[in-house]
């Protein structure tokens, strides 16, 4: 009997997939500002990485740790950015700070949620994490829903303001 893709013996979960299948990186997520460009690809390396090691089984001292360094991470990101937005005047910015500063709830929210996690608890394969630990939905989130749309928002907006200033400067 051939076999068919429908009712195969188990159907393809997210938990199955790594991040870097699912999102490609590339200059399509480019926002036109290189030092921007660095810090989605650092977060988005390392939120894959935190993903892989869940994956395969992360102890949750370990985890812990990297979830933190996210949170930094973050943390900077959105500072600079929001600065940068602010600099150029940017129309959306009420709304684009909103979604930075739910994200980085949603995130202090999951730190918090480690730290009532004991070591005892900590289980290789990542049972206690699973099936739908929230922080592959969280890089997706990130990825997909912020640096793909909102980012993307004020790539226009940052071009001119970038093009009015050469101007200026040529005209001096
Ligand atoms: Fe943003
Ligand atoms: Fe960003």
């Amino acid at each position: 009997m051939s076999s068919t893709k429908h009712e195969s013996s188990s159907p393809t979960r997210m938990q199955d997939q790594s991040v870097k299948h699912l999102i490609q990186w590339g200059d399509h997520l480019s926002v036109g500002n290189p030092e921007i460009d660095a810090q989605h690809k650092e977060i988005y390396e390392f939120g894959a990485e935190i993903y892989e090691s869940w994956r395969h089984g992360v102890r949750i001292g370990e985890l812990r740790l990297s979830a933190d360094r996210l949170l930094k991470l973050l943390r900077t990101h959105f500072l600079y950015e929001e600065r940068l937005l602010a600099g150029i005047g940017y129309r959306d910015i009420k709304q684009h700070v909103a979604e930075h500063r739910s994200m980085l709830k949603e995130l202090q929210d999951m730190c918090k949620h480690f730290e009532t996690l004991s070591d005892d608890d900590d289980s290789p394969g990542g049972s206690v994490l699973s099936p739908n630990w929230s922080v592959m939905q969280f890089i997706l989130t990130f990825a997909l829903g912020h640096v793909m749309t909102s980012d993307m928002s004020y790539v226009q907006p940052l071009q001119a303001s970038r093009n009015s200033e050469q101007g200026t400067a040529g005209s001096v």
